[in-house]
């Protein structure tokens, strides 16, 4: 029997890497559509013996027993993040759950990396005041990477990628890891704790995930240990950061440029449009009308290297799940 597939929330830049698995698959049926996965839609997935899915939006019991109600319980996530599951309830219902934790570290990597050369050039400076006619040099001189001491907070996947980047401008790279690296150690980049990191790196980078035990980890006394005009980059997770404590930092002129790709409160306030509405967020608003601050809402990720990785392998995956084999990359359930 024909296996059959079913895709939700496929976004137009997703489309084409749905087709090209499924023109590889011929021997697989897709289907998709680009409503989100709920109670209501999930009937459109009937007959399918998986589905592949990504979005913000909880997975309820009730999202999850409509599927279960189609005989649906393969679910192949196309991001990381599992924690908007409702796990006890899949595990109830037997649901095989995968998802893709590492798609395209150098997408992260390099976003942080050319943040990190902007603001050390003051682009945004430079920008404005090009753009209002203002072409004198003085008094926006820039900083050579070269000259740096970058130090990167986490030797993972994207750490580590952002370690060679920095490394080709020329910086001089230091990291601090729990968990170390036995090349990068044989190399010596280690330090032996965050207070020897701070009190060298001239740019602090973030690349941890945000457990409880980072919960606020650069908080005042953090950036009080760091040197002065530092810059932070937070290209990781937003819970990572104590925004006030960065905004007191940037008020004092401690910190020279803070880069932020997520933030503590992004939910519900990135990836919308907030052109025509009352921006919902005034401590947000206030840091994007900051020169030295440099905010994307949480695009780092989102090329088309990675959006490709993203969709295929969680077709694979789920291709895996339906044939009764095991998935590359399962998650547990419960
Ligand atoms: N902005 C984006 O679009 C985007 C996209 C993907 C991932 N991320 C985030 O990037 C971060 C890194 O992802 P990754 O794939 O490299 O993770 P990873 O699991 O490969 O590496 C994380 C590393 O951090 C280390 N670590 C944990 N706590 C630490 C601490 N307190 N101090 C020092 N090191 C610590 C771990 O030992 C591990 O080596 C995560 O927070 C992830 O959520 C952001």
């Amino acid at each position: 029997m024909v296996k059959k597939i079913f895709a939700f929330s496929i976004r137009k830049d997703e489309e084409p890497y749905v087709k090209e698995w499924a023109k590889d698959h011929p021997e697989v049926e897709v289907e998709y559509t680009d409503e989100l996965l709920t109670p209501e839609t999930a009937a459109k997935a009937k007959g399918a013996d998986g589905v592949v899915v990504y979005q913000q939006l909880d997975y309820t019991p009730e999202t999850l027993q409509a599927l279960a109600d189609e005989g649906i319980t393969k679910m192949s996530l196309r991001n990381v993040g599992v924690d908007n599951i409702d796990m006890a309830k899949a595990k109830e219902l037997g649901f095989e759950i995968t998802n893709v934790p590492v798609y395209s570290p150098n997408a992260i990597a390099e976003h942080a990396a050319i943040q990190t050369a902007r603001i050390l050039r003051q682009t945004k400076v430079l920008d404005e005041k090009i753009a209002n006619g203002d072409l004198r040099w003085a008094p926006t001189i820039g900083r050579e990477v070269r000259d740096q001491t970058v130090g990167v907070i986490g030797t993972g996947h994207i750490g580590r990628v952002y370690m060679q980047i920095m490394e080709g401008f020329g910086a001089k790279v230091i990291a601090y890891d729990p968990f170390e690296n036995p090349e990068l150690k044989k190399q010596g980049y280690y330090v032996d704790s965050l207070d020897d990191l701070y009190a060298q790196a001239d740019v602090v980078s973030l690349h941890v995930p945000a457990t409880k035990e980072n919960f606020h980890m650069i908080d005042k006394d953090a950036i009080a240990k760091m040197k002065d005009n530092v810059v932070i980059v937070n290209c990781s997770r937003g819970a990572l950061v104590d925004t006030d404590a960065v905004i007191e930092g940037l008020d004092s002129g401690k910190i020279f440029g803070f880069i932020m790709d997520t933030y503590e409160d992004e939910v519900g306030i990135f990836n919308e449009d907030w052109r025509d509405k009352e921006f919902p967020d005034k401590r947000l608003k206030d840091l994007i009308d900051r020169s030295n601050v440099l905010v994307t809402p949480h695009t780092a990720f989102y090329t088309t290297h990675a959006v490709r990785n993203m969709v295929l392998n969680a077709f694979d995956n789920n291709l895996k799940l339906i044939n009764g084999e095991e998935a590359d990359t399962p998650v547990k359930v419960g």
